[in-house]
C-alpha cells in the first residue's frame, strides 16, 4: 500500500454513546476518513475500546471492511472503474489478460510488461498431470462448479513453490498460475461431464481462444474457434473481472486474513461465488427465463417477485449497490444483440422474452420504488446459450473471469500494512449462562 488515506486534519463524528452500563453515556470523537471517490467512512477501530459498544451491520449494507484502490462503483450512478478506467470503455477497447493485469499492478501495462505478462500466463495454462485423477472421482453428472471448487483448492497439494504468501515472488507466481489455470481447469469440468477427453491448451492461443478451443475440440479433428465467439467470450470475461467488495470477494479476503494459502483462499471464493443470489444468478436467469416460457406469463411471474410469502425473486434483478442500471448489463444487452446477429441467429425467444420482461420490469412501480435494474447475470446467460456453453457452465465462466479480481484483492489485503485477522463480533441474544441438566432430570 503506497500512500494511506489518513491525513492530519480528517473530521470528526461527535457521538454520545449509552450503553446502559453504570457511568451514563459515553462521549467519543470518531475519525471521518476521505478517499478519493465515494463517501466517506466512520473510523470505527475504537469504538469498542472507548464505549464498550459493537455496531451491528447484518450483511454489511454500510460497512466498509477495507481500503482498496482496485475498483470503484457509483451505484447510484450506475458506473463502474477499474483502476479509474469506465468498464464501458475497457470492454470496448482492452483484453481480458490486459485488465486482469490493470487489476494486479495498478495501471495498463506496456507493451514489453503485457508481453512478459503474456508469456507468463501461456506458460502456466497447462496443470499437473497427476491432476486429470481428481475428476474421475466424480459423478459425471456433477455441477462443474462441485468440481472445480475441489479442484482449484486441491493445486495447493501440487505447488509446494508457491504457497509462502510472505515472499512476493511466491505470490507472483501463485496468482499468474490460478489465472492461467482456471480456463484448463473449467474446461476439463465440461469436457468430464460429457464424457469426451481433456484437451490441452494451445500457446498460439488467446486467452479466451484456448478456453473456447479446450472445451469445444476434439482429438479426431482440428477445431477453429469462431473468431465473434473469443471475441464475446473475452468481452464477457472482462465484465466480470472484479466489483469491488462483493459476497465471494469479500469471502476471498477474510480466507486470506488468515494467512491460508491463495488456491485455498480462490476456491473458497469460488464456494461463494456459486450461490444463486451471486455468481449462480447467470444459470438461474435462463432457467427462469424456461420457467416462465412466454411472454403472456410475465406478469404471473412479476406477481410472485413481489409477493413477499413467495421466495421466488426475478433472477438478474437487483443489486446491493446498484440503484441504477448496471453498467455491465448495459454492455452486455448490446453485445448480445450483435453476437445473436452475428452468429446468424434470426430471432433469440430467451432474449426477447428477456427484454419484454425487462421492460415491463422496469415500468412496474414496484420495481422502480425499490430500484431494482437488471444486473450483470441478466444477459450473460443469453449470450453463452448462444456461444453454445451449456447452463451449467455459466457460473464456472464467472469464476473464471472473477478470479483477475479475487487475485487482484488478495494481493492488495497481503500489501495492506493495516491488514489484520478478519473476525466480526455479534449481538448474542441467547440464553445467559445456565447449569448442566443431568439426563434423567430434563423435563420434557
Ligand atoms: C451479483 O455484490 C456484487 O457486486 C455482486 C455482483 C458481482 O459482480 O460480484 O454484481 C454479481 O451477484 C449480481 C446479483 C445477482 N443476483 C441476482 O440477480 C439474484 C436476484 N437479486 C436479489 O436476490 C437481490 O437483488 C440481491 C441479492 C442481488 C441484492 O439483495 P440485497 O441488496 O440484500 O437487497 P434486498 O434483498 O434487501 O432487496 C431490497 C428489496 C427487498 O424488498 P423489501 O424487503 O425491502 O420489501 O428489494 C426486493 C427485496 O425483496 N428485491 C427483489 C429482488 N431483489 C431485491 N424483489 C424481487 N426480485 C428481485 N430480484
Amino acid at each position: 500500500m503506497t500512500e494511506h488515506f489518513l491525513e492530519e486534519d480528517y473530521d470528526l463524528a461527535h457521538l454520545e454513546v449509552t450503553p446502559g452500563q453504570p457511568g451514563g453515556s459515553k462521549p467519543v470523537d470518531l475519525p471521518i476518513l476521505h478517499g478519493t471517490m465515494g463517501p466517506p467512512v466512520l473510523d470505527i477501530r475504537l469504538l469498542y475500546s472507548e464505549t464498550d459498544c459493537f455496531t451491528y451491520d447484518p450483511g454489511y449494507t454500510s460497512t466498509a471492511s477495507c481500503e482498496s484502490k482496485i475498483t470503484f462503483i457509483d451505484g447510484e450512478k450506475g458506473v463502474l472503474l477499474h483502476r479509474g478506467y469506465p468498464i464501458e470503455e475497457l470492454a470496448e477497447r482492452s483484453t481480458f489478460l490486459e485488465v486482469a493485469y490493470l487489476l494486479m499492478e495498478e495501471d495498463l501495462p506496456t507493451e514489453e510488461a503485457f508481453r512478459w505478462f503474456n508469456q507468463s500466463i501461456t506458460l502456466h495454462t497447462m496443470v499437473h498431470e497427476q491432476l486429470r485423477n481428481f475428476y474421475s472421482g466424480f459423478r459425471r453428472d456433477a455441477h462443474p462448479m462441485a468440481i472445480i471448487v475441489g479442484v482449484v483448492g486441491a493445486l495447493s497439494a501440487f505447488y509446494h513453490d508457491s504457497l509462502d504468501i510472505h515472499d512476493a515472488q511466491q505470490r507472483l507466481i501463485a496468482s499468474h498460475r490460478l489465472i492461467a489455470k482456471m480456463p484448463t481447469i473449467a474446461a476439463m469440468a465440461y469436457k468430464y461431464s460429457i464424457g469426451q477427453p481433456f484437451i490441452y491448451p494451445q500457446n498460439d492461443l488467446s486467452y479466451a481462444e484456448n478456453l473456447i478451443y479446450m472445451m469445444f475440440a476434439t482429438p479426431a479433428e482440428p477445431y477453429k474457434v469462431n473468431p465473434i465467439v473469443a471475441k464475446a467470450l473475452d468481452k464477457i470475461l472482462i465484465l466480470h473481472a472484479d466489483h469491488e467488495q462483493n459476497a465471494s470477494t469479500s469471502t476471498v479476503r477474510l480466507a486470506g486474513s488468515t494467512g491460508a494459502n491463495p488456491f485455498a483462499c480462490i476456491a473458497a471464493g469460488i464456494a461463494c461465488l456459486w450461490g444463486p443470489a451471486h455468481g449462480g444468478a447467470n444459470e438461474a436467469v435462463i432457467n427462469m427465463l424456461k420457467k416462465i416460457g412466454h411472454k403472456d406469463r410475465i406478469s404471473e411471474y412479476l406477481k410472485r417477485a413481489k409477493d413477499k410469502n413467495d421466495p421466488f425473486r426475478l433472477m438478474g434483478f437487483g443489486h446491493r449497490v446498484y440503484k441504477n442500471y448496471d453498467p455491465r448489463a448495459t454492455v452486455l444487452r448490446k453485445a448480445c444483440q450483435e453476437v445473436l446477429a452475428e452468429l446468424g441467429y434470426k430471432h433469440e425467444p430467451l432474449l426477447e422474452l428477456a427484454m419484454e420482461l425487462e421492460k415491463i420490469a422496469l415500468e412496474d412501480s414496484y420495481f422502480i420504488e425499490k430500484k431494482l435494474y437488471p444486473n450483470v447475470d441478466f444477459y450473460s446467460g443469453i449470450i453463452f446459450k448462444a456461444m453454445g456453453i451449456p447452463t451449467s457452465m455459466f457460473t464456472v465462466l464467472f469464476a473464471v473471469a472473477r478470479t483477475a479480481g479475487w487475485i487482484a484483492q488478495w494481493l492488495e489485503m497481503i500489501g495492506d500494512p493495516s491488514q489484520k485477522i478478519g473476525r466480526p463480533r455479534q449481538l448474542y441474544t441467547g440464553h445467559t449462562q445456565r447449569n448442566y441438566t443431568p439426563l434423567d432430570q430434563r423435563k420434557p
